[in-house]
C-alpha cells in the first residue's frame, strides 16, 4: 500500500490524536502516505472530500499532537445507510480517485457498525476509542446471547441474555479502550472536589457521569469514594437505595452518589431519552441525575432534614452536577496517550497486511500484562448483523454494596495502577497558571488545519 485514508467518527475522545499519532508514526516506518479525512464519516459523504495530507515526505505534520485532546480532523456521528448501496460505490469510487488503497477509522461501536458496509466494498480496519468503555465482549462468546424481539411499536428490538454468573479478566475481548482512562481520571477528581462542599453544607450530591447504557465510567469513579454506585446495568431498587441513603446521612450528614447516565428503574431509563443518528442504535440520555434528586427528595421528605436544622427543605439538601463532556476533553493521561498510539499503529499493520474488517484490540493477563491483538470484526456482530455497546458484566459490580466487586477491583486496578505519568503533572504546573494565558488568546488548533485542507477538485 502506497497511500491510505484515516478518519475520526463518533463522539470525541482525549486520546483520539494519539491513535492518529500512533498509525502515522507506523506509516512514516513503512512509507505510506496517509490522509486524515475530515469530520468523519461526513468527509467521505462530501463529494468534495476534504482531506489533509498528515505526513508529507513521511513526515509527521507538527499540528499532530499525541498529548493533545480531540481530534484534529474533527469528528461527526454521520455514517452511511447500509442500504444506499449508490452512496458506498460513490465513496469508495471517490477515495480510488485520490489513490486511496485502504481506510483506518477510529472509532466506537457506532463506528465500527458504520464500517461494516463499506468493508465490503473497500478495506477497512479500526482503531478502537471510546470514553464508555464499550467496545468489546465479556467473552468470547456474547454476540450469541442476544435475542431480537419486536417490540411494541412493530420495530426491532434486541435483549442481552446472559448466559454466565461470572467472566475471567483475560478471556475480556479488548479490555479497555483509548479514553476511558482519562474519563476516570476527570471523574475521581470531581467527586473529591464535590464531596468536602457536600460534607461542609451537609447536602446529598448526586454526580452524573457519562457512559450511556454501559456502566464503565461509573465503575471506575470508585476511585474517588463516593458512597454509592448506581449503574445502568442493575436496575434501580429504591426501598434499598433509600435505606441506605439515609444510613449513610445520619452517620455523616453528607452524601455522595454516582449514577451513570442510562439508569434504569422497571419503567425503563430515568432520564429523557431521543435517539441519535449512530447506526449502533445508541441513545442520547438527559436527566437521570434530576429524576433520582426528585425522587429522593419525595421519600426522605422535608421533616428528615429539618428536624436536624440541617435544611430547609429535602430539595435544598439534594444537588445534582451532570460532569458531562469535561470527561471527554482536555489532555490524555499517560494510559491513554501510550496504548491508542500502539491501537492506531496496530490498525495500519492490519490493514497493510489484508485483514479487512479487523480491528486493534489490548488484551490483559495476569502474567503478561497488557499487550496487542486483533479480531475480525465479524465476531463481535450477533446472529443479524449488529453489533451491540458491551455492559459491565454483573460479576464486576457489587450490587448490595453499590460498588465494585472483588473481580470490579481487579479489573480496574491493571488500568489506573500507572495510568498517570509525571509528564501530567509537569504540563499541569508549568501551563496552568502561565503568566501568558492571560496575554494570549486560545490559539485553536482548526485555524492550523484549515489552512492544509485539500479538496478532490
Ligand atoms: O459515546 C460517548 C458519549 O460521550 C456518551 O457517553 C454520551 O452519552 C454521548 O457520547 C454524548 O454525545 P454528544 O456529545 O454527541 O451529545
Amino acid at each position: 500500500m502506497k497511500r491510505i485514508a484515516i478518519l475520526t467518527a463518533g463522539g470525541d475522545t482525549p486520546a483520539l490524536n494519539a491513535t492518529l499519532y500512533g498509525a502515522v508514526q507506523r506509516a512514516n516506518e513503512l512509507e505510506i502516505e496517509v490522509y486524515g479525512l475530515m469530520k468523519g464519516f461526513d468527509g467521505m459523504l462530501s463529494e468534495r472530500l476534504p482531506h489533509v495530507r498528515l505526513n508529507p515526505l513521511f513526515t509527521t505534520i507538527p499540528e499532530l499532537d499525541p498529548c493533545m485532546g480531540g481530534t484534529i480532523i474533527g469528528a461527526s456521528r454521520s455514517y452511511i445507510d447500509p442500504d444506499q448501496t449508490d452512496i458506498l460505490k460513490a465513496v469508495s469510487a471517490r477515495l480510488e480517485q485520490i489513490g486511496i488503497e485502504g481506510l483506518i477509522c477510529i472509532g466506537g461501536d457506532g463506528t465500527i457498525n458504520g464500517m461494516q458496509p463499506l468493508s465490503e466494498l473497500f478495506p477497512c480496519t479500526l482503531a478502537p476509542k471510546t470514553i464508555d468503555n464499550d467496545l468489546g465482549l465479556n467473552h468470547i462468546d456474547e454476540p450469541n446471547e442476544w435475542v431480537r424481539e419486536t417490540a411494541d411499536n412493530g420495530e426491532d428490538r434486541y435483549r442481552h441474555e446472559m448466559t454466565r454468573d461470572d467472566v475471567s479478566l483475560g478471556e475480556i475481548v479488548n479490555y479497555v479502550t483509548p479514553g476511558y482512562a482519562t474519563a476516570v481520571f476527570v471523574v475521581a477528581q470531581s467527586i473529591d472536589r464535590i464531596r468536602t462542599t457536600a460534607e461542609s453544607h451537609r447536602r446529598i450530591a448526586i454526580i452524573e457521569v457519562m457512559g450511556r447504557d454501559s456502566g464503565y465510567i461509573a465503575l471506575g469513579a470508585a476511585y474517588g469514594q463516593p458512597d454509592m454506585i448506581l449503574i445502568p446495568e442493575v436496575e434501580l431498587d429504591y426501598p434499598k437505595i433509600i435505606d441506605r441513603v439515609r444510613h449513610l446521612y445520619d452517620l455523616q450528614k453528607s452524601a455522595v452518589l454516582v449514577i451513570g447516565e442510562g439508569v434504569c428503574d422497571s419503567d425503563g431509563p430515568l432520564g429523557a431519552k431521543s435517539s441519535s443518528v449512530d447506526p449502533a442504535g445508541n441513545i442520547k440520555f438527559s436527566g437521570a441525575a434530576e429524576r433520582l434528586a426528585e425522587i429522593l427528595a419525595a421519600e426522605l421528605g422535608d421533616e428528615y432534614f429539618q428536624k436536624n436544622r440541617r435544611h430547609e427543605s429535602a430539595s435544598s439538601a439534594i444537588f445534582t452536577r451532570k460532569l458531562g463532556h469535561t470527561q471527554r476533553g482536555g489532555r490524555p493521561i499517560l494510559f491513554d496517550r501510550f496504548y491508542a498510539a500502539q491501537l492506531g499503529g496496530k490498525a495500519l499493520e492490519l490493514l497493510v497486511s489484508e485483514r479487512n474488517n479487523f480491528l486493534s484490540t489490548l488484551s490483559w493477563s495476569q502474567d503478561g500484562g497488557f499487550t496487542l491483538s486483533e479480531l475480525s470484526a465479524n465476531k463481535l456482530r450477533d446472529r443479524w448483523g449488529i453489533i451491540h455497546a458491551r455492559e459491565v458484566h454483573p460479576s464486576l459490580y457489587d450490587e448490595n454494596r453499590f460498588r465494585p466487586s472483588q473481580l470490579g477491583r481487579d479489573y480496574l486496578n491493571p488500568i489506573f495502577r500507572r495510568a498517570i505519568g509525571h509528564e501530567d503533572l509537569e504540563v499541569l504546573h508549568a501551563k496552568l497558571f502561565a503568566s501568558g494565558n492571560l496575554l494570549t488568546r486560545y490559539q485553536s488548533i482548526n485555524v492550523e488545519v484549515q489552512k492544509r485542507i485539500r479538496y478532490l477538485d
